[in-house]
């Protein structure tokens, strides 16, 4: 059965005509696999090639016909030496796939500085093959532009996972580390062919028995797996973990005690994993423990672990997710508020890790004023893969158009096109280290991610964390192509529908620059009249602020001033209401029901008009589906069938939720054409 397990990697036989010309382009293989590594990268070429091909080329130690396929390293292979190619900018990672001439015979080497760059180059070769690329005149030089490409995974030691729709962990902590399962290297395999380089295993609601002895030699044994397709495993850590497992009194950073405590703890961790990465640390957030508790800063937290780290090679990743309900500010200013003075008082091996946006994964949000507003400090990206404000497993919503929106916002922090890539990317501040993140979607249900079209999301993130400049529409083509089919009849409505899934899920939940609509703590579906939770910041309507009289969020300097946060040209567009983009609009500013939008229409029209446009989308959805069926199989083409009407159902199910709850407050009838057949 087709149970989508396979995910983008799925290797089927190809089309009789294609397969026939690949056939003569891949006809010997010489790769040797005399490290982990290379022998990975063989055996996928084989795998691949076997799969796609129907029969796997035959493995050789030199050239002898024409369409042999190479790979390895100059240092590795004479062969590859004789091309003299230059490798001097590929770096560790990077690798060229090239068409060239070896002993007479044409051929194609793959070739990396490194054996991690063979393969990845491999992958990017089979990846050719999935999606039918022409095989002749090959000059690809691929370098990844960021150097942290991480999952971070929000898995509890329980098997539960935080805001996860896929099942549960598919870290079988209770087995490891005797038994490793092979789901592990499928795992790593998938990874490693988006080039993710970086495995968060647990919650940043960390606990703290993750640093214990048991636990270590659990990571270890992932580490192990994970090794030879070039990821490193990192973890959260419990700031307070030295009182817990450590039976010290405090966890104050500048207490010596404290720090040899980590010291040692480190050092232990680097012995059981020699290519430990380092840790991810949630602090003074949502009730977490954190330097402030000892009144100390964010700084003196980070450095903290950044000094232990340091002798190790291993990087801090410090979040700046922080809000405090004590705090009378608007929660979209806070986390600028507290980090953006510490700009400068981080050890170099500290990433300051943001979420794209100044709350939290909102269908839409403005980027954080973060990015471009501390120059001295590496920003590392946060994005959300899995969908906890977008429908968790069943809505088809690709969230390629989402990220791409984001890191092509300009921040104008050093003039036009300062754009948040650059920030993340190191290159606008001149930062050699650099890193984008993404809140996993993966789980123990055997597609792995929820659903299918949720696969996208995590092959997306790994392509843009490769190249933050990568288009997402070409992305999800290359995904389509790989995961379901080749044929363009499928390809390009379902290219489409990807692509208008986003704006469409924006317009049925959170329209015109809403956000946090949801249902109180599991956030799933509409409840903007909720207010049972105890945080006045957590329930509306802080959020939307809708009354009688209008609706919004007035952030420009007449209400909370957020928008004096960002580098002033963009302040400046933000406090005006002409300005603000109208996806926007009720972000920064409360208007009344009756303004006057672009269009003509009154906001309220449009409001409805949105919140109706997302359902019909939705319905288009539904209805391309319906046609491509006999296109792929029949299981996966069921499977979204069914969760494409689920999605409708509860895309009107929010449209008519909201408007009628901001009816309520309008106190105003539904626009002409849109009131209910009577
Ligand atoms: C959101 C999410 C939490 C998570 C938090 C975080 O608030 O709902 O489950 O712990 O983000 O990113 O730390």
């Amino acid at each position: 059965a087709e149970d989508g397990y396979e995910l983008w990697l799925r290797y089927h036989p190809l089309a009789a005509q294609q397969a026939q010309y690949d056939r003569s382009r891949a006809s010997q293989l010489v790769a040797d696999a005399a490290t982990p590594t290379r022998a990975a990268a063989r055996a996928e070429l084989l795998r691949g090639l076997r799969g796609l091909l129907g029969a796997a080329p035959p493995l050789s130690d030199t050239v002898t016909r024409s369409g042999a396929i190479i790979a390895g390293t100059t240092a590795s292979s004479p062969l590859i030496a004789e091309l003299h190619l230059d490798t001097s900018k590929l770096g560790k990672e990077g690798y060229v796939i090239r068409s060239v001439t070896l002993h007479g015979h044409a051929a194609i080497a793959i070739v990396g500085n490194d054996d991690i760059g063979v393969l990845y180059g491999s992958f990017h070769f089979l990846r050719l093959l999935q999606t039918g690329q022409p095989l002749d005149h090959l000059a690809i030089t691929e370098v990844p532009r960021v150097k942290l490409r991480v999952l971070d995974h929000w898995d509890n030691l329980n098997g539960s996972v935080e805001r996860g729709y896929a099942g549960t962990s598919i870290w079988d902590w209770w087995k490891l580390p005797d038994w490793v399962s092979p789901r592990y290297t499928d795992y790593a395999r998938a990874n490693a062919s988006i080039g993710i380089n970086g495995v968060v295993l647990n919650n940043v609601n960390a606990d703290a028995l993750i640093l214990t002895p048991a636990y270590l030699q659990k990571a270890a044994a992932l580490a192990a797996v994970f090794r030879p397709y070039g990821i490193h495993v990192y973890l959260s850590v419990r700031f307070s973990a030295p009182i817990e497992i450590g039976g010290l009194k405090t966890a104050d950073p500048l207490d010596p005690e404290v720090q040899r405590w980590w010291r040692q703890k480190t050092d232990e961790i680097y012995k059981l994993m020699p290519d430990f990465g380092g840790f991810l640390v949630k602090a003074n957030s949502e009730g977490q423990p954190g330097p402030q508790d000892y009144k100390r800063t964010h700084a003196d937290g980070a450095n903290l672990f950044a000094d232990v780290l340091a002798p190790h090679g291993g990087v801090v990743m410090w979040r700046a997710f922080v809000y405090s309900q004590s705090s009378a500010d608007d929660r979209a200013k806070q986390a600028y508020s507290e980090f953006k003075p510490l700009d400068g008082r981080f050890h170099a091996n500290v990433l300051l890790q943001v979420k794209n946006g100044p709350i939290d994964f909102q269908p839409r949000e403005p980027f954080s004023p973060l990015f471009g507003a501390m120059p001295k400090t590496p920003l590392m990206m946060e994005f959300q893969i899995t969908k906890e404000y977008l429908g968790f497993a069943t809505h088809l919503v690709y969230l390629g158009p989402l990220y791409e929106e984001v890191l092509s916002s300009d921040t104008m922090a050093q003039g036009k096109g300062s754009t948040v890539a650059t920030v993340i990317d190191g290159s606008l501040d001149g930062h050699a280290l650099s890193g984008m993140a993404g809140i996993a979607n993966i789980g123990t249900d055997r597609d792995w991610c929820g659903s299918d079209f949720n696969q996208a999301n995590w092959y997306v993130f790994g392509r843009l964390a490769w190249n933050p400049a990568l288009s997402t529409r070409a992305i999800a083509e290359e995904w389509i192509r790989m995961t379901f089919s080749n044929d363009e009849a499928f390809v390009k409505p379902v290219v489409d529908m990807m692509m208008g899934s986003r704006e469409a899920a924006v317009d049925y939940m959170t329209p015109l620059g809403l956000a946090h609509l949801m249902g109180p703590g599991h956030h799933y579906g509409p409840a903007p009249w909720d207010t049972s939770l105890p945080r006045a910041d957590w329930r509306p309507p802080y959020y939307h602020r809708a009354d009688h009289q209008g609706i919004g969020f007035d952030r420009t300097r007449t209400g909370s001033d957020a928008a004096d946060q960002y580098a002033p040209p963009i302040a400046a567009s933000f406090n005006d209401v002409k300005q603000t983009p109208e996806t926007l609009l009720l972000w920064f500013h409360h208007v009344p029901w009756d303004y006057r939008m672009r269009s003509g229409h009154t906001l309220w029209y449009e409001l409805v008009a949105h919140y109706t446009q997302g359902v019909t989308d939705v319905k288009r959805m539904r209805e391309t589906w319906q046609h491509l069926d006999g296109y792929i199989d029949a299981d996966r083409y069921r499977k979204t069938a069914a969760f494409l009407s689920i999605q409708e159902r509860e895309a009107q199910w929010w449209r008519d939720a909201c408007i009628a709850y901001f009816q309520q407050m309008s106190g105003l009838p539904l626009p002409p054409g849109f009131a209910p057949p009577q």
